[in-house]
């Protein structure tokens, strides 16, 4: 494939992180970690009842360390923890902030037993993009994970 691929993702716990760089293992191009630029406290009730439950329920689009620049690229494979039934607030600030006209957005989503809920249809909704399948994996995947991303990617003509 010619195109100029980005895998963007946020990470609280690394989950994310670990299948961005699978992905990226398979398809190669840039990486782009998703940051606050204040950042989530490290305690998990501190950070999942405390600060993003609030950011959820205000529908908070949280101000990044560096918004990240697309413009040089094709692709966007747009990674994301479910946070509270939706993508992460830092993913709705990055989506928001950046042009994604033209360009084809591939979600992939952790979770921690919800699934997918709508955040695939959502950055569809957010950026107008063209969005394709989601990737969808539980925690960190297991020992079938990197079969069901190479299946995926292959299905999405990778
Ligand atoms: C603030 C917060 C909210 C969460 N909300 C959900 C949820 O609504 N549904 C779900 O299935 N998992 C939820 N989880 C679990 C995470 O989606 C899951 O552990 C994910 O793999 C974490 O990705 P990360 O390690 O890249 O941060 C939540 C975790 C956190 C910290």
């Amino acid at each position: 494939m010619d195109k100029k691929i980005l895998i963007a993702y946020f990470s609280w716990s690394g989950n994310t992180k670990y299948i961005a760089e699978k992905i990226h293992s398979q398809v190669g191009g840039d990486m782009f970690r998703i940051e606050t630029a204040v950042p989530y406290p490290s305690d998990y009730n501190e950070a999942a009842y405390g600060v993003a439950k609030k950011q959820h329920e205000e529908g908070t689009k949280p101000e990044l360390k560096d918004n990240g620049n697309i413009s040089g690229y094709d692709v966007i494979f747009v990674g994301t923890p479910a946070w509270w039934y939706e993508m992460a607030p830092a993913v709705k600030t990055f989506l928001s902030e950046n042009n994604f006209e033209g360009k084809t957005i591939i979600p992939f989503i952790t979770h921690g037993g919800g699934g997918k809920y709508t955040i695939a249809e959502d950055m569809g909704k957010m950026t107008n993009a063209k969005t394709l399948e989601p990737l969808v994996v539980y925690g960190k995947g297991d020992s079938n994970t990197d079969t069901q991303i190479k299946e995926w990617l292959n299905k999405l003509g990778f």
